[in-house]
């Protein structure tokens, strides 16, 4: 497949490993409404599905790739036969259709998960990739748990479904295992090692296991990955998947670390997609969540206020605008100073001289003392009390 070395494909994976997460169950026509969302959020790849493994999941399938035009839509199998098959018949509708197929790739899985031998594996792995290259021109091959798997197995088990014919190798840190630079040296690993390395795509899919989902993933793409596969809101079995709000802002926040690569995702959408999936799936967002949690852009101390209102760049490395907000929240309590006070007061329309913003933040603290943070409302009670 040719791609663009200074493309960072964005694989949106809530459609299948998102919405494996109990009580997640979307039905056909809500997951085409979030399927047109992420068309136009601007993923490369949209991961629809495990057709086999439920009717539901099959019609899902097949009713996204009649509804999404510019996008591939992706149906994963695991290696064999019957499940390709079932998967290619899926897809029979998709403009751009990807077979994703695999197998377990670490002496873990194969002993305890198949019962089998490391040559078995191997032959299954290389099997399954040409019969899906019977249907589909583009083939993803994952190698689960291969951030526990051995190195040398791992480079052999790539080469080799390179060699059948995958155009893109997924490397999955399936159980949220490795730390950074391990990860980032096992991608670096088959850049070096691979032969055909070079007429596939590598890619990183983690999981959140030790909160390391989005530095295990960035840890990827700087050594070789382009590819990245994730989750609105980073949903996902356990601890979850990658946060793709979080990929895409760490790209645009450290655009020359990244030498000019760049993903087509349109920031300004984050906001407003987050909150759909969230609602949709019953799954909230803790607050304090990156990009996307309620607190992410919000100043409470008094010292960040005062510095936020002097320059916002003082505490402001994104601006909310860029994710889709308004403005950024200065919350009231009673930590904040006069600045903010003022800032807000003059919001509502009251102008107040130096003595009148010192009574009036005497008073103000007694209420914000006593609740927790104020509203416009609670203001306007407060000076006219
Ligand atoms: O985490 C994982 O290994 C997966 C594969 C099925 C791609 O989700
Ligand atoms: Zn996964």
């Amino acid at each position: 497949m040719l791609h663009d070395p200074n493309h960072l494909y964005i694989f949106d994976t809530t459609l299948r490993d998102g919405e494996q997460v109990p009580g997640c169950q979307l039905t056909t026509s809500e997951k085409i409404e979030i399927a047109k969302d992420l068309e136009s959020l601007g993923v490369d790849i949209i991961e629809a599905g495990f057709p086999v493994s439920s009717p539901g999941d099959f019609q899902s399938v097949v009713e996204l790739s009649k509804a999404v035009d510019d996008v591939i839509i992706c149906a994963l199998t695991r290696a064999n036969k019957n499940d390709i098959d079932v998967a290619a018949e899926a897809l029979k509708y998709a403009k751009r259709p990807r077979i994703h197929t695999g197998i377990g790739a670490s002496d873990m899985h194969i002993k305890y998960k198949f019962n089998s031998t490391r040559e078995d594996i191997l032959a299954r792995a290389v099997e399954a990739v040409k019969h899906a290259k019977s249907y589909v021109e583009d083939v993803e091959f994952y190698a689960e748990d291969a951030g526990r798997a051995d190195l040398a197995f791992l480079a052999q088990m790539v080469e080799s479904v390179i060699a059948a014919g995958a155009t893109v190798v997924n490397i999955p840190d399936t159980n949220g295992y490795c730390l950074p630079d391990q990860y980032g040296a096992k991608i670096k690993y088959l850049t070096e090692h691979v032969k055909n390395i070079d007429q596939a795509i590598i890619s990183a899919h983690c999981h959140n296991d030790l909160g390391l989902a989005t530095a295990n993933s960035i840890a990827a793409v700087q050594n070789g990955a382009r590819q990245v596969e994730c989750t609105i809101n980073g949903i996902g079995e356990r601890a979850g998947n990658t946060s793709l709000e979080e990929v895409a802002m760490i790209l645009q926040v450290h655009k020359q670390a990244f030498g000019g690569l760049s993903s087509n995702i349109d920031s300004k959408m984050f906001t407003y997609i987050s909150r759909k999936v969230s609602e949709m799936m019953r799954m909230p967002v803790q607050p304090n969540k990156a990009i996307v949690g309620k607190n992410a852009f919000a100043h409470s101390s008094g010292i960040h206020q005062d510095g936020f209102l002097k320059h916002r760049e003082n505490y402001e490395i994104i601006r909310p605008e860029d994710v889709g907000l308004d403005e950024a929240g200065i919350i009231l309590t009673a930590r904040s100073g006069r600045h903010a006070l003022k800032h807000h007061l003059e919001r509502l329309g009251y102008e107040l001289d130096k003595d009148q913003l010192a009574v009036t933040y005497e008073r103000f603290l007694v209420v914000a003392d006593a609740k927790k943070d104020l509203c416009d409302e609670d203001l306007k009670a407060l000076m006219q009390s």
